[in-house]
């Protein structure tokens, strides 16, 4: 099984386009003095993106001339004076992070996942954000990280990245082997949160299919995306092994195609994992590819791309790629700001 999934990853390049930096012409939208925009959104009328960062605003794009604008703040009690521009993780609990951010293309609402105050709402002016839920069969959510809503029915789909640690601890999740992570749905309707699936090992992204008939999930420490399929009237839920990743993965998000872009950490001499080799080394070829940072898979999990950050600084630590308008945005929740890649 690890073998063939292996090969797969490997004979794939030879067909499709891969993207490297080096070779494409990109800008970076630097941020106004904060850093880590983890996640983008865009609205309703197809602007932004907008990103949450790290003084736990979420800030909107308005294009080259005016830069960056606050739109929304998550935390309920937050110290302006202390938190904006804040790059201090310790403040976190205080000022808030969001994370996963995404607009219900129906409402025009944008759903946020923010580490520490769990699943929130904004109405499409901004503002102070609305806590929908903060906890599920009675244990609190602990380090809400990503979702993606079903416009159809206004179903958000989250992850509970763990019930013991913290974003700011977020290494000990994964060296501490910690078990506890949770794929949660929020119904708008009936106001409430359902567990789908617990004993996760760092559940990250999350991104539904086109026809909303299967969900893929990022469980980061075990380097594996999972596929949840949501048909029916369901009351348990069974993964399955989609693909697995040389990095650890991070957020998912679909494209008009369907297709989903899976960002992968490389955060150099940080948390680097050991399978880079599986992928990078073993194989001195001509499509060789030294430093993947996000990889797009087709439904049935084939490769078709392949974003390449060629080993320089400007992707080290992507969290994100999104394709949008013809553009690739990439997010990160280190860097202080969001690359935009013709596509
Ligand atoms: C971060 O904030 C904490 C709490 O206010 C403070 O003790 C610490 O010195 C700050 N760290 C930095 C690097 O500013
Ligand atoms: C959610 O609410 C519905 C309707 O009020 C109820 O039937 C269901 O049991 C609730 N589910 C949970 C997990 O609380
Ligand atoms: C939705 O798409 C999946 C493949 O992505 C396909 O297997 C399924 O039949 C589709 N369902 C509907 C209702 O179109």
């Amino acid at each position: 099984m690890k073998l063939l999934s292996s090969f797969i990853i490997f004979i794939f390049p030879l067909v499709f386009p891969c993207v490297i930096l080096s070779s494409k012409s990109y800008q970076q939208l630097q941020l106004p003095g904060v850093v880590g925009p983890e996640s983008l959104a865009f609205d309703c009328n197809g602007e932004g993106p907008y990103v949450g960062v790290s003084d736990g605003r979420i800030l909107k794009w308005k294009a080259a001339n005016s830069g960056w604008t606050e739109f929304a703040t998550t935390a309920p009690h937050r110290a302006r004076e202390i938190c904006d521009g804040s790059t201090n993780t310790t403040l976190e609990p205080l000022c808030g992070r969001p994370l996963g951010i995404k607009f219900n293309p129906v409402t025009c609402d944008l759903y946020i996942a923010d580490a520490y105050f769990g699943l929130m709402v904004v109405g499409p002016n901004g503002g102070q954000a609305q806590q929908l839920a903060s906890s599920a069969g009675g244990i609190p959510f602990r380090f809400t990280n990503d979702l993606d809503i079903d416009p159809n029915t206004g179903i958000v789909y989250f992850t509970d990245s763990s019930i013991y640690f913290q974003r700011r601890q977020y290494f000990m999740s994964i060296a501490t082997g910690d078990r506890s992570g949770r794929l949660l749905k929020y119904d708008p309707l009936k106001k409430n949160v359902t567990v789908m699936y617990n004993g996760l090992s760092f559940p990250n992204g999350v991104a539904l299919s086109n026809n909303n008939s299967f969900l893929l999930l990022a469980e980061s420490a075990t380097l594996k995306i999972l596929r949840f399929w949501l048909q029916g009237e369901r009351t348990t839920y069974t993964p399955q092994l989609f693909a697995e990743m040389p990095r650890f993965p991070d957020n998912i998000k679909s494209d008009s195609k369907g297709e989903f872009w899976i960002a992968m950490n490389s955060a150099r001499g940080k948390i680097e994992s050991n399978k880079k080799t599986a992928f990078c080394e073993e194989t001195a070829k001509p499509w060789f590819l030294r430093d993947p940072v996000g990889v797009k898979f087709d439904v049935n999990g084939n490769v078709v791309d392949v974003l390449d950050g060629n080993e320089g600084n400007t992707l080290n630590s992507v969290s994100e790629v999104q394709e949008y308008g013809g553009y690739l945005y990439t997010g990160s929740s280190v860097q202080p700001y969001v690359v935009v890649i013709k596509a």
